[in-house]
């Protein structure tokens, strides 16, 4: 992806408020030939919800996981949060909430258990994550399906779970990969108001 083959996409009327999101000049280069990420450069301010668009294969997913420190950039720099993804991306971590384009729920586990078991893995203690769980299972309108397997949920149920685990440790900033993929066009209404609702 560069700057000029993908769009970004960028709500007015934020001018004023902090920077969230500091690219300068972002490549990554897999096995020393294969450029997915050419030299990307952005800024986001808080409150902003940021959208870039390209095709299969243009570096999207590549950025997103660079911005969450999963994988390390080639060269340029970034800011998360007034964190440095380089030098600190423990706070990085701390701050940001993440919705992969796979699925990542345990299909034998519950809806409630998967958002726990999250919840642990951020060593949230479970006096904080029992009622946080309840609350996010119904903004995402899943808690009828809460101690249901997810291997029992539609599609839909699985994005609107994987959003709700993506926000378990109160993120300042939420990462979604393809966040309405596979959806059809009501369940991808219902996600998008979920998401205008988090900026709130
Ligand atoms: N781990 C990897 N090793 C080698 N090449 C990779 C790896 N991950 C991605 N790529 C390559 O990098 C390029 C960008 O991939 P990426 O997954 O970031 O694109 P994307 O924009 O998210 O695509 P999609 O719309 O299909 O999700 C592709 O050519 C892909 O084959
Ligand atoms: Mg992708």
């Amino acid at each position: 992806m560069s700057n000029q083959e993908s769009v970004a996409v960028q709500e007015h009327g934020t001018s004023g408020r902090s920077t969230i999101v500091k690219v300068e000049n972002l490549s990554k280069t897999y096995n020393g030939k294969l450029k997915a990420v050419d030299n990307v450069s952005f800024e986001i301010k808080e409150g902003e919800i940021f959208g870039f668009l390209g095709p299969n294969g243009a570096g999207k997913s590549t950025t997103i996981n660079m911005l969450t420190t999963l994988i390390r950039p080639t060269s340029g720099k970034s800011e998360i949060c007034g964190y440095d993804i380089h030098k600190q991306p423990n706070e990085v971590r701390r701050n940001v909430g993440v919705v992969p384009q796979e699925y990542t729920a345990d299909e034998d586990m519950t809806g409630h258990n998967n958002i726990i078991l999250c919840a642990d893995l951020y060593g949230i203690p479970r006096s904080d994550s029992e009622p946080h769980a309840d609350e996010l299972l119904k903004l995402v309108e899943l808690q009828d399906a809460a101690n249901r397997k997810v291997s029992t949920y539609s599609v839909g149920m699985r994005r609107r779970l994987e959003l709700a685990c993506g926000l378990i440790n109160y993120p300042k900033l939420l990462f979604l990969d393809e966040p309405t993929l596979g959806l059809d066009v009501q369940t991808r209404a219902a996600v998008w108001k979920y998401i205008r609702m988090f900026k709130e």
